[in-house]
């Protein structure tokens, strides 16, 4: 597969910690829960699972830490074969969302915990403490019980606990989920940091597309157990490969029609309503093949461009402060969404008008 940076596949297995190799996982006979999937992570990164309820994040996850094992295929670590390797063999901190802290030991030693189970000698486990309590600013609650902290707090120690032994990877499966916007949003700054200033390869769940796109180096779209994307944020969102990834990572204008020419990078494609537009050719797209025009609201321009201009008529709009959002019905039946800065708009637009749009060839995606 091709990826952002134009490495390919071969050049990251070099770099990698961790090879999944056509790992396929059931439950009871059933389904595939995982399948068929082939991951490489690369060593320091931080990369992001990121899919639906139910896409198979945390089983993949599971199956890194050793709590589960896969019904067929391999994982390497470091070229060594840990498919079946016990969980406490594997070096890895796991950080879940339930915190799953002691309640009746102190912070302190919640977290010199791990230290203990590995038998290191007293006065290096008092220093890694204090090291790992520094490191998420909870040095004066070395002494206080879980039940005395906040959610937000709690969840800092477990971090703590994770990192205190100086795993190989980190693992964390929808650590913020029990937390208040604000506070999460606070905590995906902390982790990140953590993450620059330690180096260690993180691997992180959540359901959350903008917790991913503002954490990553790298996201893993999850959709039935397969991968169907991983890059970039960047790369991610302006450049989904498949609808389901376009359509999961925010708001996405999708407009079906028929593949009319192929130009190299770029194809064109009638809409139903008999308007040819320009776009980059997805993936799999062959001409006179169905397909969609995916672009994103915020990439639309009101104003007649001399090429990829369109018109459509003004069904609603509503105003959200730093832009508008607009819908527009165009001939054919099919409807646009938009977002616009207000003062581009001008406020004078009204329901019923005719409006003049441009899509830019470049924020255009043909998909199959
Ligand atoms: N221990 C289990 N036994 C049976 N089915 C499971 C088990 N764990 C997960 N599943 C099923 O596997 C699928 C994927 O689950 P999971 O990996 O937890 O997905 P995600 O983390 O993306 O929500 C779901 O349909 C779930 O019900
Ligand atoms: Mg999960």
């Amino acid at each position: 597969m091709r990826q952002a940076d134009g490495k390919s596949d071969r050049d990251r297995g070099s770099q990698a910690i961790v090879s999944f190799r056509s790992v396929s996982k059931r439950y009871d006979h059933k389904s595939l829960v995982v399948d068929n999937l082939d991951l490489d992570i690369v060593r320091g990164e931080f990369l992001t699972l990121l899919g639906p309820s139910g896409s198979g994040k945390t089983t993949t996850l599971m199956m890194l830490a050793g709590f589960e094992w896969p019904t067929s295929g391999t994982i390497h670590m470091d070229g060594a074969d840990i498919t079946d390797l016990p969980p406490y063999r594997r070096d890895m901190g796991v950080v879940f969302q339930s915190y799953a802290l002691f309640p009746h030991m102190t912070i302190a030693e919640n977290i010199a915990f791990p230290l203990a189970v590995r038998k290191i000698e007293a006065a290096e486990k008092k220093r890694r403490v204090a090291e790992a309590l520094d490191l998420v600013h909870l040095a004066d609650y070395a002494d206080r019980r879980p039940s005395q902290l906040s959610g937000g707090q709690q969840q800092r120690v477990a971090l703590a606990r994770s990192l205190v032994y100086k795993p190989r990877m980190v693992l964390m499966d929808e650590p913020l989920g029990a937390l208040d916007k604000s506070l999460r949003e606070q905590m995906q700054m902390e982790i990140k940091q953590i993450h620059q200033q330690l180096g260690v390869t993180f691997v992180y769940v959540t359901h959350d597309q903008e917790e991913a796109l503002t954490m990553s180096d790298r996201v893993a779209v999850f959709h039935q157990g397969k991968i169907q994307q991983i890059s970039s944020p960047i790369e991610i969102y302006t450049r989904p490969q498949t609808r389901f990834v376009a359509g999961f990572l925010g708001e996405t204008n999708m407009l079906e029609g028929t593949v009319i020419a192929m130009n190299g990078e770029a194809a064109e494609i009638r809409l139903a309503g008999g308007a040819v537009l320009r776009g980059r050719a997805g993936e799999g797209i062959s001409a006179g093949g169905r397909a969609a025009l995916v672009v994103r609201p915020e990439t639309i321009l009101q104003e007649r461009g001399s090429s990829n201009a369109l018109e459509g008529r003004l069904t609603d709009q509503h105003f959200h402060g730093d832009h508008i959002r607009v819908r527009v019905s165009l001939d054919g039946g099919q409807s646009l969404q938009l977002k616009i800065k207000p003062d581009i708009c001008g406020g004078n637009a009204q329901v019923g008008d005719t409006l003049a749009l441009t899509i830019p060839e470049e924020g255009a995606l043909i998909l199959a």
